[in-house]
């Protein structure tokens, strides 16, 4: 079936984060909300009718996940990434956030040393600093709009006693779809150094211009076993509200003990409407994701040639992947703070402050696309005649 990915849906009636905090966040709600990574789209039609058949059935006890889910997760991968995944090895928790946090918290040791590549997702840091791990800081290497590893450095850091390396891949804020060459040589590194990857893949499925995800675990059997890789359907298909997630293991005995630390807290049962989501998302989404795709392609096409047109003040980097566009404006010489109030109470557009990412976030904002053309087309005129005023 066709999509229409124009319908304006109103999120406010829905309590959607992006709408609600909005006046806490950013001392207005009368602003145009791009910050927050979900999608203003209505999901897949067999996603909404899976949950309705799920309703009807009117009973909402406690709930196992099915074999036929962890099918469903492994022929997905296996059809859009062609990753054999070893059911044996998955687990699963309530997102990608939580089953980092608990990994980290968990499964490494106080101190450990624990490597981000910035300017990255804010709960990353988060997570390590609040398991009292000490946080080591790899910048990526920026040359004229195009974010990079720097492989020397995380040499350096493992020289320094890295033990782990948390992957955006892709990367939010910059875009970066990972190539395999650029994998491979992160992974000669941390096999050399007895680094362990955590790889958050939750933005896999977002993949634009014919780029191509590569999984981590994906790119040798050696690189397997060092790897702990998570990914949900719910960045992929707009589902974040069902809370849910996928960690697929290196062995059995690293599964068990991510299974018996939640086991400890009692949260080892699942969201029975998130498995109805997610089983009917990765079975039946991909022609709803294939239209996605192409829709986001557009608004980012159309992101990027207003800003050369018209606001040559901020430019803006091409993304490979996700639906995020990584705004600089250093140009405008405003602090982070200063771009953010700008952009909301001049411009009345709210983005994520390049600020949230990091130290060399500073000078950039993050701009969501996944909403109706319209909405950017009226975001982007109201940035230009803040900036022209
Ligand atoms: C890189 C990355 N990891 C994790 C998350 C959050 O995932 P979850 O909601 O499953 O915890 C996000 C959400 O934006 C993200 O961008």
């Amino acid at each position: 079936m066709k999509y229409d990915f124009d319908e304006i849906i109103d999120r406010k009636a829905t309590f959607a984060e992006k709408h609600i905090n909005l006046e806490k966040l950013y001392g207005t709600d009368k602003v145009i909300p791009l910050w927050v990574a979900d999608m203003d789209f209505r999901v897949a039609q067999p996603i909404i009718d899976a949950m309705k058949e799920r309703a009807e059935n009117g009973i909402f006890g406690y709930t196992v996940r099915p074999d036929s889910y962890y099918d469903d997760v492994c022929d997905f991968q296996k059809r859009q990434k062609n990753w054999d995944i070893d059911k044996k090895l998955m687990s699963f928790s309530s997102g990608v956030m939580p089953s980092i946090c608990m990994i980290i918290k968990e499964l490494t040791n106080l101190k450990d040393k624990i490597i981000i590549q910035t300017p990255v997702y804010r709960p990353f840091y988060n997570a390590v600093k609040q398991a009292g791990r000490e946080l080591l800081e790899s910048p990526l290497k920026e040359s004229d709009g195009f974010f990079s590893m720097d492989y020397k450095d995380i040499e350096e850091k493992a020289k320094q006693g890295a033990k782990y390396l948390i992957l955006c891949s892709p990367h939010n804020p910059v875009g970066r779809v990972w190539s395999y060459d650029e994998l491979k040589k992160l992974g000669d590194i941390c096999l050399r150094c007895g680094i362990t990857v955590i790889s958050d893949e939750i933005h896999s499925d977002l993949i634009l211009w014919g780029n191509r995800h590569i999984p981590f675990a994906s790119i040798s059997e050696e690189l397997r076993k060092i790897t702990i890789t998570c990914f949900s359907a719910t960045k992929t298909f707009n589902l974040a509200g069902l809370q849910s997630s996928i960690v697929v293991f290196p062995d059995e005995k690293l599964k068990q003990e991510f299974e018996q630390k939640w086991a400890d807290f009692h949260v080892e049962c699942n969201n029975c409407m998130s498995i109805a989501g997610t089983q009917a998302a990765f079975r039946y989404g991909d022609e709803w994701l294939e239209q996605l795709i192409e829709y986001i392609e557009g608004n980012v096409t159309f992101v990027l040639e207003y800003f050369y047109r018209y606001i040559p003040s901020i430019r803006p980097v091409r993304p490979e992947g996700t639906y995020l566009v990584w705004l600089d404006c250093r140009q405008m010489g405003l602090s982070g703070h200063e771009l953010t109030r700008f952009m909301a109470l001049k411009a009345g557009v709210a983005m994520s402050a390049g600020t949230y990412f990091g130290r060399n976030g500073e000078g950039f904002m993050r701009m969501n696309v996944a909403c109706p053309r319209a909405v950017l087309e009226k975001a982007l005129a109201q940035i230009r005649s803040a900036i022209e005023k």
